[in-house]
């Protein structure tokens, strides 16, 4: 595991971006080699996303030939809401690049058949050969996906039901109505993760400093699933000096 500690979040962001962008270049793909990109939502990548998009304007990188798998989508909630992650990805990103909008992967919350879903997202990232580079981002309890305290370290793409408090927290997306919120989510497990050849998860300001500490410092815990990655043969945790405050 690598920490690569920067001194303010858009530091963060734009090392994220110029990292994304030497991979995808190194990698060289073309119609018959494609780049595996697994992505994030969340208010932590939106900096990355801007500065993409910045590289791409530039001519420094084209996503042509790049396929993406999204982490995470909601259930029930309609493509077009504000706060679905098709949503997100499509306003912050997917509009703004030349990715075709067939090789963009997000998980359906709207499934007929959720679980059927899940099995066939797995199927789809084997089918693409994996992930080369799964960027991330962590909430305060340390979750990385909807992977939240207790989930299992080889978990897969699975529907989660979600607890009380992401319920809570997120209400605040939702007028400050937890009625509003979805109940559950799609999400891909830490082992789906886990099975990415580099992982990249970013981390900034001082409320997430307990869970770098967790992450990086205590062991491997199913309560603070992104300390799986202490197992990873090669994750960076990307970071800001204001994350580190609980650093020993
Ligand atoms: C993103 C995701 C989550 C977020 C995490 C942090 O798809 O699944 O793990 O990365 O909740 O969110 P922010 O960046 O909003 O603090």
């Amino acid at each position: 595991m690598r920490l690569i500690i920067k001194d303010k979040a858009d530091d963060v962001s734009k090392w994220a971006a110029k990292y994304v962008v030497k991979r995808i270049k190194d990698f060289n793909p073309g119609p018959d080699k494609y780049f595996v990109l697994g992505l994030p939502t969340g208010g932590t990548p939106l900096g990355m996303y801007k500065y993409l998009i910045e590289y791409y304007k530039a001519g420094d990188i084209s996503f042509k030939y790049v396929k993406t798998f999204n982490m995470d989508e909601y259930v029930g909630l309609p493509r077009n809401h504000v706060e679905s992650y098709h949503y997100y990805m499509l306003t912050n990103f997917f509009a703004h690049v030349n990715i075709d909008p067939k090789n963009v992967h997000i998980l359906d919350g709207n499934a007929v058949d959720l679980q059927a879903e899940c099995a066939h997202y797995e199927m789809l990232i084997r089918e693409a050969g994996g992930v080369h580079l799964f960027v991330g981002g962590i909430g305060p309890d340390g979750h990385i996906a909807f992977n939240e305290p207790g989930s299992s370290l080889v978990s897969r793409t699975r529907v989660k039901t979600l607890t009380q408090d992401t319920l809570e927290a997120n209400a605040r997306f939702f007028g400050n109505d937890i009625d509003q919120v979805p109940k559950q989510a799609l999400t891909v497990g830490v082992g789906t993760v886990m099975d990415a050849e580099t992982v990249m998860i970013l981390i900034t300001g001082w409320h997430k400093a307990l869970a770098l500490h967790k992450a990086i410092e205590k062991g491997v815990n199913h309560m603070w699933t992104i300390s799986a990655f202490q197992q990873h043969p090669k994750t960076l945790i990307l970071c800001d000096e204001l994350a580190t405050m609980e650093l020993k």
